[in-house]
């Protein structure tokens, strides 16, 4: 992976960088670990600030790599309940938008905790993925706590659950903390930017 450095965080359409190139975002529901995933992909254990505190993530992040036109791109977590309506609202709105009109747009990574994936917000954003023709890899993070056999066993029914709605889907385990899947996630993401 080319070194990553933080280009904008931006609360509406008219503060993202110009869209062209490619760019993979990351979503899933608030503090599932989508901040952590991406630093432990990108190799820089502090880019993406990561909290216990769920709904840290409230902007859309944006994050070069390299020289070229390359982005990766951290999308504010949903679902959390602690988050006034209004905030919620204008979240949607902004989420919705950005994967609506984001032409660079070359995939999103969706992250599930492997010991409750499929809640909140996960089918609509794999309905809207399919919807918008765009490739979508889930990522079952968070490994290192589920016992080895039960990780594999939710891989294997979520990968036959999603194998005839949405074929193209790919999904695979991975823990931030331990470097499991990070590979694979890397071939992903170099896959879609041409990397
Ligand atoms: P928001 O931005 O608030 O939506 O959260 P997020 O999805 O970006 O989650 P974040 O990366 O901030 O991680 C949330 C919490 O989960 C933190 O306490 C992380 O240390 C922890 N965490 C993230 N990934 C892993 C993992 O693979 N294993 C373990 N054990 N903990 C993890
Ligand atoms: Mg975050």
């Amino acid at each position: 992976m080319p070194t990553a450095q933080f280009l904008v965080a931006a609360a509406h359409s008219r503060d993202f960088p110009t869209d062209q190139g490619g760019e993979v975002a990351f979503a899933g529901r608030s503090n599932v670990g989508k901040s952590s995933a991406l630093n432990a992909l990108l190799q820089r254990k502090k880019l993406a600030r990561t909290s216990s505190t769920p709904g840290r993530t409230q902007q859309i992040i944006f994050y070069g790599l390299g020289e070229g036109e390359q982005r990766v791109v951290d999308l504010p977590g949903y679902g959390y309940a602690k988050v006034p309506a209004a905030v919620k609202e204008q979240w949607g709105r902004l989420l919705e938008g950005y994967l609506h009109d984001r032409e660079s747009l070359a995939g999103l990574v969706l992250i599930m905790d492997v010991r409750r994936p499929m809640r909140d917000f996960d089918r609509q954003l794999l309905e809207w993925a399919d919807y918008f023709d765009l490739p979508l890899h889930v990522l079952l993070t968070k490994a290192d706590k589920a016992k080895k056999n039960e990780a594999r066993r939710t891989l294997e029914f979520l990968r036959a659950d999603l194998a005839s709605r949405f074929p193209e889907v790919s999904v695979q385990l991975f823990s931030a903390l331990k470097g499991t899947g990070v590979e694979e996630a890397r071939e992903k993401l170099g896959e879609w930017l041409g990397l």
